[in-house]
């Protein structure tokens, strides 16, 4: 069954640990932490402190989404501050660099993904399939919640899926950006694993009945 993983973007940040266990109890597997610096993204959120609190409120899978430029920089320090799973973008660096984040991030004993924009092609995640557990397909160009989904992104997560089934690696694919009902069955159609939703989640009336209608029960 796809996994839901609610952005804490959406959330209301002065109740952050009320927000996180509402989502939990309404049926959340994941829950998504976005990182924006003000230069990869024109946009800043939240960081590395936010983290460590939130990571003593929840025992919640915590998926941190870094949006900064040079991730090698922070890698390790996300994953101390309690993040299981860092995913960063393929296009914030040199291919060695996001190699070596990569790695930190597994030597750290955590999980690692690799996320591409929209402009990005399926193919940029190739050099990595051997190191990652996880890539991210955006669905909106990153940097703000609530954007509208973009439907041909499918092509690219349906051809990663298929190069996934062919090599047979249990990589997971998640996608991000504009995810709700309407849209999230087209996601698990071509091959989701993990939908992030912010909007759809955060500002529904019933939190419960998003989550399930998102999974398409
Ligand atoms: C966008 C972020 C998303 C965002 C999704 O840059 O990476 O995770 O929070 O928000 P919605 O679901 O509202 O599009
Ligand atoms: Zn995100």
């Amino acid at each position: 069954m796809v996994r839901i993983a609610p952005s804490l973007l959406a959330a209301d940040f002065s109740r952050l640990a009320e927000e996180m266990e509402d989502v939990r109890l309404a049926g959340a597997d994941w829950l998504h932490y976005d990182v924006m610096d003000g230069c990869f993204v024109p946009n800043i959120s939240m960081g590395i402190p936010v983290l460590e609190s939130i990571r003593k409120a929840t025992g919640m899978f915590l998926d941190a989404h870094l949006m900064i430029t040079e991730p090698v920089r922070y890698a390790q320090a996300f994953c101390r501050a309690g993040a299981d799973l860092v995913n960063i973008h393929v296009e914030a660096d040199r291919p060695e660099e996001i190699e070596r984040a990569l790695r930190l991030i597994k030597d750290e004993g955590k999980r690692c993904g690799i996320t591409l924009k929209p402009a990005t092609s399926w193919e940029a995640a190739r050099p990595y399939l051997d190191l990652v557990d996880l890539i991210l397909v955006m669905t909106v160009e990153p940097g703000f919640g609530g954007q509208h989904f973009m439907a041909e992104q499918m092509d690219k997560l349906r051809a990663l899926r298929h190069a996934l089934d062919e090599s047979g690696r249990s990589i997971l694919l998640e996608v991000d950006g504009g995810v709700d009902p309407e849209t999230a069955p087209v996601c698990i159609e071509n091959g989701a694993d993990v939908l992030v939703a912010g909007s759809a989640v955060f500002h529904a009336p019933d939190r419960r009945e998003a989550i399930r209608r998102l999974r398409g029960n």
